[in-house]
């Protein structure tokens, strides 16, 4: 862990040097926890941005790897894509959230409700962690916006209960330790992008609700629905069966049976684009946490990527996918009822676009009206822990920064009004 003094001027001083990427860039960044700060500097001079697991490789492991590696790599493919979109798109932000989402990511600690939590939550503390939840939600009942009274505000009614998530300030680039099997037999937490929260705490889940997660594996957030208590019965689907089975995986591994059972936990592999022909105007929540360019992992790994060349043709139907998906999960909703899109890329036509494109498509083919609600209150709530890009027209988008590299995460949150 750096010392907070170091690590806030040093990550700011390298925020404020990133800008100039564009202008050198084969310069390298090592970001890691472990390398001084003023060699991070040094080598930031003079660098391509790498992530902490990269290293120089040796002469001979450059020309093993020369023969065995494709000629341009999907993860290169995927940054020169970046920088043409996203410059445009986020002007003078880009450099920032370019040299954070090169660099390693930080977690947060979901705590399992079913395990012993209040122990699991002292144990996270004592490593200097916070539950960034909580805190917000009890600040903003502390001090609440002026013109309010000190009862809980309407942000915080809004937000699904029960949830304690974990991450280290802002700045401290501490690891939390693998988790561990706890006395009751399950998982202690479970450790994701903390930002993987918003979409689930967003989504506002009360006590007795019926819940469909129509893109769930391998799992994450499905697990944060559960641990709301709130489901009556929660159905999980992913139309992957190898996914499926990660998530089932998770399932075992966090949640007891007795819990499994009472929660009437299903788990399908459907085509998630025919659920509002399977049941329609059934669920009182429904999450759509769509596929994308997955814009963090693109620009790491070669495995899976969508940027491969072969993939060229799924990727430029992805938005049409993503609307198609959104739409199922609005017809699927009891008028009345929530849903909330989310994504983890940075892609305005992957985000704002697909909520407007569905959201009039719904009006103009079947007549039905949804309104996208505004979440601004809930940027407030938690502008501490994440950064969020000041000018998204609907919902809102978690922006990797040097200082609290979560994201990136965008979300949208619509009631289904007839
Ligand atoms: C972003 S991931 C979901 C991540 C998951 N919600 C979590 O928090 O762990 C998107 C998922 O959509 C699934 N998917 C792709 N096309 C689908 C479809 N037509 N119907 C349902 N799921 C689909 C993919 O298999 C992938 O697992």
């Amino acid at each position: 862990m750096l010392c907070p003094v170091a690590s806030m001027s040093t990550l700011w001083l390298l925020e404020a040097l990133a800008k100039n990427l564009p202008r050198f860039p084969t310069a390298v960044l090592c970001l890691h926890p472990r390398v001084p700060a003023v060699v991070q500097l040094l080598l930031l001079m003079n660098a391509r941005v790498v992530t902490a697991r990269e290293r120089i490789p040796t002469k001979a492991e450059v020309g093993a790897q020369a023969a065995t590696e494709p000629k341009f790599p999907a993860t290169r493919l995927a940054l020169q894509n970046f920088d043409m979109t996203y410059s445009v798109q986020f002007e003078d932000l880009w450099p920032s959230i370019r040299v954070s989402l090169l660099s390693e990511q930080k977690y947060g600690a979901l705590v399992n409700n079913f395990a012993a939590w209040d122990h699991v939550s002292a144990e996270l503390e004592q490593l200097s962690a916070r539950d960034f939840v909580n805190e917000a939600i009890s600040h903003r009942e502390r001090e609440p916006e002026s013109g309010q009274t000190a009862v809980p505000s309407p942000a915080s009614l809004a937000c699904s209960p029960n949830l304690r998530c974990f991450t280290f300030p802002r700045g401290d680039v501490s690891r939390f330790p693998p988790a561990r099997l706890g006395s009751l037999g399950v998982m202690d937490y479970y450790l994701m992008d903390a930002a993987s929260l918003l979409p689930v705490l967003a989504l506002g889940l009360q006590p007795g609700d019926t819940v469909l997660d129509l893109c769930a594996a391998p799992g994450g957030k499905t697990l944060a629905l559960l641990q709301t208590g709130c489901c009556r019965n929660l159905a999980a689907n992913d139309l992957s069966t190898s996914r499926t089975g990660r998530l089932q995986k998770v399932l075992y591994s966090y949640v007891p049976q007795d819990i499994r059972e009472r929660n009437r936990v299903r788990v399908t592999s459907w085509d998630g684009r025919k659920w509002g022909e399977l049941e329609g105007d059934t669920y009182d929540r429904v999450l759509v946490d769509v596929p994308c360019t997955v814009d963090r992992h693109s620009l790491h790994e070669e495995e899976n990527n969508i940027f491969q060349r072969s993939r060229k043709k799924e990727r430029q139907m992805l938005p049409m996918l993503q609307m198609q998906l959104l739409a199922a999960g609005l017809l699927a909703t009891k008028p009345g009822g929530h849903v909330v899109y989310s994504t983890c890329s940075l892609s305005h036509l992957q985000n704002e676009y697909v909520v407007q494109g569905t959201v009039e498509f719904l009006a103009n083919q079947y007549s039905i009206h949804v309104q996208v609600e505004d979440l601004t209150h809930f940027r407030k709530l938690f502008m501490d822990t994440f950064f969020f890009f000041p000018s998204c027209q609907v919902g809102e988008l978690v922006i990797p920064n040097l200082m609290a590299n979560f994201g990136p995460m965008y979300f949208c949150k619509m009631c289904r009004l007839t």
